[in-house]
């Protein structure tokens, strides 16, 4: 266990926003963990469970307790002819996890290459890129109450997966803390190649390797992101929007162009980035803040930005989608003060 006291968050939050916290404190074994909950219920305290801060935004100093669970280590659990289980530790880093699997032929999560943040968040925010969502390999989620200290085995139905949501991000109370995440993969090549770039891509490579496809998507991110460790960002700062069927339809009457997906039969989802970009935002920069020349959903941070910064400019591009397009966009960064 460590443990700091006004620690200084600008390397663990992927904005790159510096913020003292009250107290840092790290664990390494779930056991560790445990005992302290035994002494200190974090629920009768100010904390926040810090992943790799890839999802965050600090407003300004943190005047409490930030938890980090660090426990690493991928163990295969079980094997059938089909599948493998792996039980991953929360605080290994998200790619390296994919790394492994690709390098094992495991299939499925190679779709969720270089997204920066660790595996302890994947369930909580059900990460998800071009056409995959971490629910699609998530088999169950181990995790300690913050209150009695005690492990409980979420089975897939019990982490109530949405649309980047979970049980485990709208537990109010906030009563558990990811432990370790077990995922099923695919022993035979299991192909998700229905994003459109990505079908374009291999529209000629009938049968792309594992090794392809995460080559792919790294080029694709890379293309239209930004690293973090150049410019500070949080990936998407907004959720996608979803709307009735009549909305959209009345939406398509104004924008012909307007990109939607149908995500049931009487909703759709619309492209939020396309929205701010529309509304004249993508390349917009104030001060030490920017929304992205590549990515109008990505806030940037140019340097020396604060939290509240980033925060007011987004607060204007919501009340801007909403005058013009009469959208609620909601924010997909968790806001912490
Ligand atoms: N678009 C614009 N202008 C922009 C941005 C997008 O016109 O500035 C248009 C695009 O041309 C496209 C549509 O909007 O027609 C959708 O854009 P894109 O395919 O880039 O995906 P996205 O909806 O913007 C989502 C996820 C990303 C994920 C990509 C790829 C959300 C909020 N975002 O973005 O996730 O990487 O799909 O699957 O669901 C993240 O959550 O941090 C994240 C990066």
């Amino acid at each position: 266990m460590e443990q700091y006291f006004n620690f200084d968050i600008k390397k663990h939050n992927t904005f790159g926003i510096s913020a003292l916290a009250k107290e840092w404190i790290s664990f390494d074994d779930v056991k560790e963990l445990q005992q302290f909950i035994r002494k200190r219920p974090l629920t009768k305290e100010k904390h926040f469970v810090i992943g790799g801060g890839s999802n965050l935004l600090f407003i300004g100093d943190y005047d409490g307790a930030l938890i980090k669970a660090n426990f690493q280590g991928i163990e295969l659990l079980e094997e059938s002819e089909k599948y493998v289980y792996l039980k991953v530790g929360a605080g290994v880093i998200w790619d390296y996890f994919v790394d492994y699997c690709v390098k094992h032929n495991y299939w499925g999560a190679e779709n969720l290459s270089i997204i920066p943040g660790t595996v302890g968040a994947s369930p909580v925010q059900n990460i998800g890129a071009y056409g995959v969502e971490a629910q699609d390999i998530i088999f169950d989620v181990r995790a300690i109450n913050k209150e009695t200290s005690n492990e409980r085995i979420f089975s897939f139905d019990d982490c109530e997966f949405g649309y980047r949501n979970s049980f485990f991000k709208k537990d109010n109370k906030q009563e558990w803390i990811v432990t370790e995440v077990v995922y099923r993969l695919s022993k035979e090549a299991n192909r998700n190649l229905s994003y459109g770039p990505l079908k374009q891509l291999f529209a000629e490579v009938p049968e792309p390797s594992i090794k392809e496809i995460r080559e792919a998507i790294i080029k694709l991110r890379e293309s239209k992101l930004p690293d973090p460790k150049e410019i500070g960002n949080a990936g998407s700062f907004f959720k996608n929007p979803i709307i009735s069927i009549e909305e959209n339809n009345k939406l398509i009457q104004d924008y012909p162009q307007i990109p939607y997906y149908l995500v049931d039969i009487d909703k759709s989802k619309l492209a939020a980035g396309w929205l701010i970009d529309q509304a004249g935002w993508r390349g917009h920069e104030q001060g030490e803040v920017g929304v992205h020349q590549k990515q109008a959903l990505v806030l940037i941070n140019k340097g020396k930005a604060t939290g509240k910064e980033i925060f007011e400019l987004s607060e204007k591009i919501i009340a801007s989608i909403k005058k013009e397009f009469n959208i609620k966009l909601e924010k997909e960064v968790i806001i912490i003060d």
